[in-house]
């Protein structure tokens, strides 16, 4: 008997390990109907229909490129052709596949959805399509399938810290393709913190030439008082504004959306040690050396504190052809603003009083907020914020990001707000992805494994209709106090990216983690094929 059980396990795992089938995409699509049969795209050549613009013609060529040179086929000796057409009466973001024995033909009404059409179809062929690498000997074939999709959420967003370690443009494009595999839209850049101020702002120089250095590191954790590191990081650590626009431009080519964060009116260090006017006592301060939540923040007071905020505003605002402007708002102490004589007479001039539920100190915070968003109107701009802006009176055209759990999210949805979920419980990506730390990087701390990524349930019951619809969608977090460069990055990232794809992307009947699992198989030999670095806890 036990000797039949190990037979029919290794029968069963054998299975599990077999060739991979048509739909081993991930996120998995909203609708495939396989049937028999197979179309030979070797040497295909692909035809877009030009009123997709110069983008998805781009990006379809390339795909043919690496069509021809993985299967070491002539383009055009086949005959086969892959269409892509013109379906203007599908959504921004649809797309369907049909595969017959004779040619493929992809539907779709914009570049997102040629994208997202694209990046299925390699998901269904050999791995080299991702580089170009020969592979004569690969099989070259699409299965016939119909393909119907469309995401479950119109936000998937992506956060990069790149103020505690800084990861150049190059790594950054890297990311977003990375981002661009598993059909993510939207690259929220956290361009500015206390440790590091990490964006030309043209009308103040200084702010990357002393905000963007800080004096060493702090070595390990806080608790474990090892100290710091003595060598100072951050020089020449920023982006030129047109490095800036080389991103945006970039991303918007792979349907990305780039938002920009600066993180206002806490962690604002960098700043401070740059413009000590900027700050309650006057400093001096100095670009912030361990992580955590500094005191020290921008004094609101002060007219001139606004000048500055909108003199850099106005710059990313040109910089950044997004809708939304994040404008932080998380993680703001109070205490420096209960002792500063502006902060206090502004309180005063604008009635604020504490009451059971905030302190007058919140309201000024939310004063803050307020005219930002103002501010930001008349750019044409909207802004997130995280979801300390609630606390007070939240303003009233903000979107919230809902970090510390879902309870915030929740809560401005019920006040009427658009909502983007990034709970650090499930979303936070600088978490451990194993119960037993000491097998793993140092990280910020918690317990985030693929399952618990996967597992996330944006639409919670407790929510009204009405309520949910105001979840745009979701958004996982990498902040890198910990990470300090790419493999590094790589390792957290992957493959819980591919959980959170489908948390995104996917209804929920459509969601199954046995599956998931099986078709991650796939996915890690596209890891390896890009040369990436995974953590590989799911596949022990
Ligand atoms: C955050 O993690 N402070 C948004
Ligand atoms: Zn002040």
């Amino acid at each position: 008997m036990r000797i039949l059980v190990s037979f029919i396990s290794i029968l069963l795992s054998l299975q599990f390990l077999s060739a991979k089938t048509a739909i081993d995409v991930i996120p998995c699509p909203a609708s495939v109907v396989a049937s028999e049969g197979k179309l030979s795209v070797a040497g295909a050549r692909c035809k877009v229909d030009s009123k997709f613009g110069k983008a998805a013609v781009a990006a379809v060529k390339d795909f043919e490129e690496n069509l021809f040179r993985a299967s070491t086929v002539k383009k055009g000796e086949s005959g086969v052709v892959v269409f892509f057409e013109m379906a203007s009466e599908m959504s921004d973001e649809e797309y369907s596949i049909s595969v017959s024995e004779k040619a493929a033909v992809v539907k779709a009404s914009s570049l997102k959805g040629v994208l997202y059409a694209m990046e299925t179809m390699k998901q269904m062929l050999p791995v080299a399509i991702y580089t170009g690498a020969p592979a004569p000997d690969a099989e070259w074939t699409l299965p016939c399938v119909e393909i119907k999709d469309n995401p479950r959420f119109a936000y998937r967003g992506l956060l990069l810290d790149v103020s505690r370690h800084f990861f150049d443009v190059e790594q950054v494009k890297r990311y977003i393709d990375l981002m661009v595999i598993h059909k993510l839209n939207t690259f929220h850049w956290h361009l500015t913190d206390d440790q590091g101020w990490r964006i030309e702002i043209k009308r103040y120089p200084e702010l990357t030439q002393i905000g963007a250095v800080r004096k060493e590191t702090i070595i390990g954790r806080w608790a474990d008082k090892k100290g710091f590191d003595g060598i100072p990081y951050g020089e020449g650590m920023w982006y030129t504004q047109d490095q800036i626009k080389e991103v945006v431009e970039y991303a918007a080519s792979k349907g990305v959306e780039v938002i920009p964060e600066i993180d206002l009116p806490g962690h604002m260090l960098a700043a401070l040690a740059t413009f000590p006017e900027l700050g309650c006592t006057g400093g001096p301060y100095e670009v912030c050396r361990w992580w955590g939540v500094s005191k020290d923040v921008l004094c609101v007071g002060k007219e001139s504190t606004f000048m500055f905020l909108e003199n850099v505003l106005s710059e990313i605002c040109e910089l950044f052809p997004s809708k939304y402007i994040h404008i932080g708002g998380d993680e703001c102490p109070k205490v420096r603003w209960q002792n500063c004589h502006h902060c206090q007479a502004k309180i005063r001039e604008l009635g604020y009083r504490d009451d059971i539920n905030h302190s007058a100190e919140h309201y000024l915070q939310s004063y803050v907020t307020k005219r930002i968003e103002d501010f930001l109107a008349t750019k044409g701009k909207k802004i997130v914020g995280w979801d300390e802006i609630l606390e007070g009176e939240i303003a009233p055209d903000a979107t919230v990001m809902s970090w510390r759990g879902t309870k915030g999210g929740i809560a401005a949805a019920r006040l009427g707000h658009d909502v983007i979920m990034a709970p650090n419980t499930y979303c936070y990506f600088n978490y451990y992805q194993a119960k037993d730390q000491s097998t793993e990087p140092l990280a910020r701390g918690g317990f985030t494994p693929v399952s618990k990524v996967y597992s996330y349930e944006p639409l919670s019951d407790e929510m009204t209709d009405e309520e949910k619809s105001h979840i745009l969608g979701v958004q996982a977090c990498m902040w890198s106090e910990y990470i300090t460069d790419w493999k590094g990055l790589e390792y957290m990232l992957l493959p819980r990216l591919s959980a959170l794809s489908e948390v995104q992307w996917c209804k929920p009947e459509n969601k199954d983690y046995e599956s998931f699992l099986k078709r991650m198989i796939h996915m890690a030999e596209i890891y390896k094929a890009l040369g990436c670095d995974y953590a590989n806890h799911i596949f022990n």
